[in-house]
């Protein structure tokens, strides 16, 4: 027997055919609980033979027998050994942050973070160890603070709130202004960030622009060839008929270019000789339009002729820079007919 049992050690495929006729006599190595421990590195027990049971680190064991014997039928005899994980503690809470844990048992984690505007000092994480306790000491959230807001050159700040000392805390705000004439040029609001630096800080700058443009059938309030200040205006007018679009007046801006300029808009006359129009809800024959002109964006009407009904209808054109298309229903009448049948044009008779 000894000596098949060594022989059983040594080659295990002789083994797999000599146990059919053996089976009886050997146990096999048991098969337990991944938390339970047993003795040796052994694989094969004569009956008779015994195991002792323990609980791995980290688990406690709870009721039932730690010792197991081979019977002869090569069965072990059984156990109500159960190995429990250990447990630690609950964790205390955090303040200004989170933990996150699912367990408290042995190998488990906890992570901690801190809410926005904190930093952790200390371990991020946990696990509990086998003898029952966490790794780490519970870190502790630290408020972010920001030194004080950098000033630039020719400028200022000033804080939304009371500031004591030479720190300031996450999330508190300010506002930069420039000394006159200096331009702030950046972001004026200012803010102590989670990283316990401040937001971008402006520039102080002297913004000028360079002497404004003339405009085409135009005038200046200033014909200064000289640079202006931020803000400094100047205004625009037109000669004669002109009529300005866009803009009164312009004014230098942070950037250094000025507003958009205004622009002068010429007047039109209306390409008839011979016919009536309705102008500024005056009805009037072209040859008593003295002179000639409406102005940019005028409205004229003109009469057109409603063949199939005989009546007459006024039709609007406007004067844009210079050009007012006479509408295409237009018939410009012949002399004859404007001398000496004028009741009978389109402006004259029943309007439809
Ligand atoms: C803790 O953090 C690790 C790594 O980010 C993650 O894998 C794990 O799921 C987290 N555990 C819990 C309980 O949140
Ligand atoms: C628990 O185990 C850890 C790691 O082995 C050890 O550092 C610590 O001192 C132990 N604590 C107690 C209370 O035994
Ligand atoms: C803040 O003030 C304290 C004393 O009030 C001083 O010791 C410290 O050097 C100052 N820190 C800075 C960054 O100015
Ligand atoms: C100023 O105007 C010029 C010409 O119109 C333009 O090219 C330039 O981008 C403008 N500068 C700024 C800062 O807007």
């Amino acid at each position: 027997m000894e000596r098949m049992l060594t022989l059983f050690l040594l080659c295990p495929f002789v083994f797999f055919t000599t146990v059919t006729t053996q089976q009886d006599n050997v146990c096999l190595r048991p098969e337990l609980a991944a938390s339970i421990d047993m003795d040796g590195i052994q694989r094969y027990f004569r009956p008779g033979a015994e195991l002792v049971l323990s609980c791995k680190q980290g688990y406690t064991p709870v009721s039932g027998p730690r010792r197991i014997v081979c019977s002869a039928n090569g069965q072990w005899t059984k156990t109500r050994l159960m190995c429990i994980p250990k447990l630690c503690p609950y964790p205390d809470p955090l303040s200004n942050g989170e933990l996150y844990y699912e367990d408290t048992v042995y190998q488990s984690t906890i992570n901690y973070t801190c809410h926005e505007g904190y930093v952790l000092s200390g371990a991020s994480t946990a696990v509990c160890q086998a003898n029952g306790t966490w790794s780490t000491a519970v870190p502790e959230c630290k408020p972010v603070s920001c030194s004080l807001a950098p000033i630039p050159k020719f400028g200022m700040i000033t804080y939304d709130k009371r500031i004591r000392g030479n720190t300031t805390d996450f999330g508190v705000t300010g506002t930069y202004k420039c000394l006159p004439p200096y331009v702030l040029i950046g972001n004026a609001r200012a803010e102590c960030t989670a990283s316990g630096t401040w937001t971008k800080t402006p520039e102080c700058q002297v913004v000028t622009c360079p002497p404004p443009e003339k405009i085409d059938k135009g005038y200046m309030s200033s014909q200064d060839q000289r640079d202006y200040d931020y803000m400094e205006t100047v205004r625009y007018g037109c000669l004669g008929d002109y009529v300005l679009e866009g803009s009164l007046q312009i004014v230098c801006q942070q950037n250094g270019n000025w507003s958009e300029k205004p622009s002068c808009k010429a007047p039109c006359s209306v390409g008839i000789q011979r016919g009536r129009i309705l102008y500024k809800g005056r009805k009037l024959w072209i040859k008593d339009l003295k002179p000639n002109t409406v102005l940019h964006k005028d409205i004229v009407s003109l009469y057109c002729m409603n063949k199939a009904r005989n009546c007459g209808y006024a039709v609007p054109a406007q004067c844009i820079d210079g050009r007012l298309i006479i509408p295409e229903c237009f018939e410009q009448p012949g002399t004859l007919d404007y001398n000496f049948h004028s009741s009978s044009l389109p402006s004259e008779i029943e309007q439809c």
